[in-house]
């Protein structure tokens, strides 16, 4: 095995303060999940900023039908992985599961990702979670926050379906992004979101949104690899969901590709997002 980061190498560390640099110089933010050492590193020498341990691991690694069976330990151990691979790329890891039912509980589990190399912890939700997203900040843990589709909220919401469609759930995802960007978090996961919507929150917010199915006008992107390489258990694909590795040719023509993409306006395309 022959590890080249060379032309990562070439680029300064991405810091939780220049997250907000880029959404004031229009620079669109190219995210992706990652969960070991040697794709972590590809992602990296290919330019990719943000870097996930999503708790998509437990679809798309262990092949479970949900996020819910992934444990703190679980996120943890791949954190660990993906961190000895990366140099420029900041590592963002999800609070699993229940792992921040408390603020304390997310306090524990943030110190041990933060520990594992990761920069910023994100987390699902407002409501009672923007004690926790404060009571975090304060402690000198940053925070990505994540609305629309939330996976951990699968049972409650009866599957993984579109969000803010009627106009007292737009309304209320408006609210609850200008509350978590109030309570402290750096950067905003919209997920499943009609595109308009997407939209407006990305302009109302002075904090940059990553899109994944929320049309092209977020701050960034982001996508699960396995979608974007094309591999899978099997699961329904998604509408924003595109294979890059068929075009590319190579794996990490393939990130280069969806990284350009991103850059340039290009992806996520109108066929992508959704109508409100
Ligand atoms: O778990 C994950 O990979 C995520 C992304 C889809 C945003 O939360």
């Amino acid at each position: 095995m022959y590890a080249n980061n060379d032309k990562a190498s070439a680029r300064p560390k991405l810091t939780v303060p220049q997250l907000r640099q880029y959404k004031r110089d229009r620079r669109k933010l190219v995210a992706l999940t990652a969960y070991d050492a040697s794709f972590a590193a590809v992602l990296d020498a290919s330019g990719v900023d943000l870097i996930l341990v999503g708790d998509s691991l437990g679809m798309v690694v262990q092949g479970h039908d949900s996020t819910l069976p992934v444990t703190l330990d679980d996120a943890i151990y791949h954190t660990r992985c993906v961190a000895r691979g990366l140099r420029s790329a900041l590592l963002i890891t999800d609070l699993p599961f229940q792992s921040d039912a408390t603020a304390e509980r997310a306090l524990d589990a943030a110190t041990r990702a933060l520990q594992a190399g990761a920069a910023m912890v994100k987390l699902e939700g407002a409501g009672h979670k923007l004690d926790t997203i404060r009571f975090l900040v304060e402690r000198e843990i940053p925070v990505c926050a994540h609305l629309g589709l939330t996976p951990q909220s699968v049972l409650r919401l009866g599957g993984y379906k579109v969000q803010g469609r009627e106009a007292a759930a737009a309304q209320r995802l408006r609210d609850d992004a200008r509350a978590v960007m109030e309570a402290g978090a750096e950067l905003l996961v919209l997920e499943c979101v009609p595109s308009t919507l997407a939209a407006q929150v990305s302009a109302d917010l002075a904090i940059a949104t990553i899109g994944i199915g929320a049309g092209p006008d977020c701050d960034g992107q982001i996508l699960v690899l396995h979608d974007l390489l094309g591999v899978g258990t099997g699961h329904r694909r998604p509408r924003f969901v595109k294979d890059f590795l068929c075009e590319g040719g190579s794996v990490a023509a393939a990130i280069e590709a969806y990284a350009a993409a991103v850059r340039e306006g290009r992806f996520p395309g109108p066929e992508h997002g959704y109508a409100g």
